[in-house]
């Protein structure tokens, strides 16, 4: 089932076309990682897909009911949004203010209460749930904004540069806590970002906005397909062929390839202390996807 369909959206500011025909659609559960850019047009489409800001032409369907002015509340009811702007109150406590937006969510409270609790466990902040947030660290606070978008038990999040302003080791933690929540709950995800190396520990599907236009949709694999199809698979060990070999760099074209060679080389008497799958990396294919357009 498709959660999201865009459908050759357009959006101007002025007479500034910011989003250029852009379509995709995001199976329920997929991680899509929306890629470009700064200016590349992220934001908007996040802010067109939730509801803020309504397309030029263009359709959104949003789990299976078209977008418009009528159903919106809906939309905002399945989902979950992080950006930047949205701020807590400094000077209450972490419980205090996801007290207050849930209820401005309209939870009721006994739900809010065990729901809350849940997530300051799940993002392991339940020992700072009763400090001001202003004491909180940046990763703190990051993961207080995350919890505070599993509130109300989204169907789809839509995340704007959950990383940004983070340190790797901040940024790490963070998509970890993403991926975790969001496998646990099964939710959709529009993840708009320019940190290529998160975004491919996280992500199962991409599209690649530059100047408004989409240049690639896709599974990470489809995408290394369509420009470069070296891939590789490299064994260490002892034996690995008939001339006793102990590396082996062979070309495959996907992951039953790779384990069919795996077996091939166990059945043959072969020892592997190491087999792994050499290819391109996101940031790499990236970047040559956007060389190529
Ligand atoms: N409300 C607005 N009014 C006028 N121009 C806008 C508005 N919002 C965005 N823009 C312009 O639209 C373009 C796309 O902006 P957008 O914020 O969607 O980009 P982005 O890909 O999210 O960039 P970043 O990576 O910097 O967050 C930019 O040129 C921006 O200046
Ligand atoms: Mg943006």
């Amino acid at each position: 089932m498709e959660l999201i369909k865009a459908e050759s959206l357009c959006k101007s500011f002025g007479n500034h076309q910011v989003v250029k025909n852009v379509s995709f659609v995001i199976p329920q559960g997929e991680i899509f990682g929306f890629l470009g850019p700064n200016g590349a047009g992220k934001t908007t489409t996040l802010r067109l897909l939730n509801g803020l800001l309504f397309p030029d032409s263009g359709n959104i369907e949003i789990n299976g009911s078209p977008l418009s002015s009528e159903n919106i509340s809906n939309v905002h009811k399945i989902s979950g949004v992080v950006t930047d702007t949205a701020e807590f109150y400094d000077y209450l406590t972490g419980y205090e203010n996801i007290n207050f937006f849930g209820q401005l969510f309209g939870i009721d409270s006994e739900n809010l209460k065990s729901r809350a609790e849940y997530l300051f466990n799940e993002f392991d902040i339940f020992n700072a749930k009763d400090k001001i947030v202003k004491s909180y660290s940046t990763g703190m606070k990051k993961r207080l904004k995350l919890m505070r978008a599993f509130l109300n038990e989204p169907k789809i999040l839509y995340l704007d540069e959950p990383t940004s302003g983070l340190d790797p080791e901040g940024s790490k933690l963070v998509n970890e806590y993403i991926l975790k929540q969001v496998s646990k709950e099964n939710i959709t995800v529009f993840l708009c970002t320019h940190q290529l190396k998160y975004a491919q520990d996280i992500c199962s599907l991409y599209g690649f906005i530059d100047n408004g236009s989409m240049i690639a949709y896709g599974t990470f694999d489809e995408l290394r397909n369509k420009v470069d199809d070296s891939l590789y698979l490299e064994i260490k060990g002892k034996n690995l062929d008939n001339s006793g070999s102990q590396f082996l760099k062979l070309k495959i074209n996907n992951d039953n390839d790779a384990s069919e060679i795996i077996s091939t080389v166990i059945k043959n008497g072969g020892i592997i202390f190491e087999a792994k799958q050499i290819k391109i990396d996101l940031e790499q294919l990236y970047f040559k996807i956007r060389s190529l357009k």
